[in-house]
């Protein structure tokens, strides 16, 4: 046996998907009188009953705001949310605690980024670079500032494949570039892009890079030095935490000079009708009371991922996107869209004529969730010729077994259409 097949063995020998499993209630669910088969992961993924347990003592039993109040409640959720951000900033291995921002999701923190440094230092004429396969959110906040500036969007076009054309982006930077954000791994196709070599280019030119990681924090191991990122944005509840909460990390002397996105309270050093100064950092970036209750149970999200560990997760997923590629190749009218060599666990394909909304009502009658549509990339369909595709995406708790009830199910629809 060689050394590769040895720590497979290992991994899958740790791994226990049914135990994992049951920290999940909502797998227990009938959808329609069938089980569950939950695989809309790239929307958003299910928590386990560690995050949910941790809400309900949250609010049954820290309910207080934060940074601002003397008493016992307060120092407790205090010390509870400024712990989370603790959890975080190890988890992406990041300098200093001042570096994580506490956001709404992905959304706001590239928001925060565009608006913030965007309109500080972007002018007419200047230049920034993203790729053919954003997702909306990484699209449009930058339409917006760079129509605002006078700026202008380029575009690193993709291949057939759905990997970006590295050549292309060598093409496109230049002396009038002024940032660069790139998403980490497709929500559309799948795809991981070599983000640390984009980042090696653009600093070349000392340009710096946003990274969204939406999609790729719940898949991949991340560490924000060693892909020195200037930026790196993600959503709580797509790595099993609560939603309306998110992480903006940014490194401490960019951040520092960039201007406050929101104004209000805590966000502020001292006011008055004269003059306003700010917050040191984090702080000046949260203006208002955050979700607390959210960022804590994100912070027992981490926890539960890192006691699955981040790379068996990963092992066990490739399994599963392996198996399930492997699968539809019994089904000779689908094609999968984002055939990439380096993917997350996200299958998107079409079937012949049969439209997606189609494909997704159907399944759900079987019990099975997928997701369908343009899935917020609309540019990646008109890529790609389609109006939209289905898309199955895997997590930890998915098993090959709800991959046959996919396939399956895809095989009776194609009967019924004939
Ligand atoms: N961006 C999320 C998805 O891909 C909602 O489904």
């Amino acid at each position: 046996m060689n050394k590769a097949e040895t720590s497979v063995t290992t991994n899958s020998s740790v791994y226990d998907v049914e135990k994992i499993r049951s920290d999940f209630p909502i797998l227990q669910t009938k959808v329609h009188g069938k089980p569950l088969v939950y695989l809309d992961n790239a929307a958003t993924s299910q928590k386990p009953v560690s995050v949910i347990r941790k809400a309900e003592e949250y609010y049954s039993k820290m309910n207080s705001n934060i940074h601002r109040g003397v008493h016992a409640l307060s120092q407790v959720s205090t010390e509870a949310y400024e712990g989370a951000r603790i959890k975080i900033k190890k988890f992406i291995n990041a300098l200093g605690k001042n570096e994580i921002i506490f956001t709404r999701g992905t959304t706001e923190s590239i928001n925060l980024v565009a608006q913030s440094y965007g309109r500080a230092n972007f002018n007419e004429g200047d230049e920034v670079i993203i790729s053919e396969m954003e997702h909306h959110s990484n699209i449009v906040p930058w339409q917006m500032i760079c129509e605002e500036k006078g700026a202008k969007l380029k575009i690193i076009p993709i291949n057939d494949n759905g990997e970006i054309i590295f050549e292309e982006y060598e093409k496109l930077i230049n002396e009038k570039t002024k940032f660069v954000s790139i998403v980490y791994a497709s929500n559309s196709l799948g795809t991981v892009n070599p983000v640390k070599q984009i980042i090696d280019l653009a600093h070349q030119y000392n340009i710096p890079v946003l990274v969204d990681a939406a999609q790729a924090v719940n898949h991949l191991p991340i560490d924000v030095q060693d892909l020195h990122c200037d930026f790196l944005a993600f959503s709580g509840h797509k790595i099993y935490g609560p939603t309306g909460i998110g992480v903006l990390y940014g490194k401490v002397n960019l951040l520092d000079k960039m201007p406050p996105y929101q104004g209000g309270g805590d966000m502020i050093s001292t006011v008055t009708f004269e003059k306003t100064t700010y917050n040191e950092l984090p702080h000046k970036f949260e203006a208002g009371t955050p979700n607390i209750g959210g960022a804590i149970g994100l912070g027992e999200a981490i926890d539960y991922v890192q006691k699955i560990g981040i790379e068996n997760i990963a092992a066990h997923e490739k399994e599963l996107l392996d198996y399930a590629t492997e699968a539809v190749t019994e089904i000779p009218s689908l094609k999968i869209i984002g055939t990439a060599k380096d993917k997350v666990s996200v299958l998107s394909f079409v079937l012949d004529d049969i439209h997606p909304h189609d494909i997704g009502t159907m399944l759900d009658f079987e019990g099975v969730a997928i997701r369908t549509g343009h899935h917020c990339t609309q540019p990646v369909m008109d890529r790609f010729g389609i109006p939209a595709t289905s898309r199955a995406s895997f997590a930890m708790y998915n098993t090959k077994e709800e991959i046959d009830i996919l396939i399956k199910g895809l095989k009776k629809i194609i009967e019924v259409f004939g």
